[in-house]
């Protein structure tokens, strides 16, 4: 039994889906033509929306630009050397956090009833924890569009100017710009570069 559980492998992913995820999936810079339907983000958006949020408060927002006048006006609120590929790409999402989160906190935590109005009186709470989830759902959102065949490009955007052009009236904060594209012939012109290994990145005590 002991030699068993020693041979068997670290990873409970196989291979293919361990490259597909990370080892060879790329941040993408130039894209497919193919289309990004919205059934396939809906898809994408309901298996990781199952990802752990800060009690639960899932607040991650998106607003899906796909028309060439939508796209525009986006264009126009992301930095010059972001400009071509956010022109360029099948459909962009631009990432938010919702402050407003405690509004759905009947329905994300029916099991303490008074969340709701204990996250009422503090904004400033609000913001930190929205940030921090939201932040953390962008990962999660990143290799779930790789799990669907699809390859992201996280990029900044200039979040006043987005904010004040796309959530005016939702107050949702944007963080993120995020191409999407299918990975099929999506790629990138960067070469690949290193990264830290655990040893430079874990202190273990
Ligand atoms: C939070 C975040 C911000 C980024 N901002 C930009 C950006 O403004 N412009 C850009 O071209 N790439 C941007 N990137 C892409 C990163 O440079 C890229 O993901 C990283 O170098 C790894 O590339 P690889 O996945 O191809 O190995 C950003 C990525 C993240 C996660």
């Amino acid at each position: 039994m002991t030699d068993t559980v020693l041979e068997a492998p670290v990873l409970a992913i196989d291979d293919a889906t361990a490259d597909r995820l990370f080892r060879t999936a790329r941040t993408v810079t130039t894209f497919a033509e193919a289309e990004v339907t919205d059934e396939q983000l809906a898809a994408v958006y309901d298996l990781v929306k199952w990802g752990p949020t800060a009690m639960n408060t899932s607040p991650l927002r998106m607003l899906v630009v796909r028309t060439p006048e939508a796209r525009q006006r986006l264009v126009e609120r992301v930095p010059e050397g972001n400009r071509e590929r956010v022109a360029n790409a099948p459909v962009t999402l631009v990432l938010a956090y919702d402050t407003d989160f405690h509004e759905h906190m009947d329905v994300l935590m029916p099991h303490n009833p008074g969340a709701r109005d204990m996250f009422a009186g503090d904004a400033g709470a609000r913001a930190e924890m929205a940030r921090t989830s939201a932040l953390l759902q962008a990962g999660y959102l990143i290799v779930g569009l790789r799990a669907a065949g699809l390859a992201a490009g996280p990029m900044h955007g200039t979040y006043d100017q987005i904010d004040a052009e796309f959530f005016a009236e939702n107050g949702w904060k944007g963080f993120l710009v995020v191409n999407v594209s299918v990975a099929d012939g999506a790629d990138t012109t960067r070469p690949r570069a290193p990264r830290l290994g655990f040893d430079d990145a874990a202190q273990v005590i």
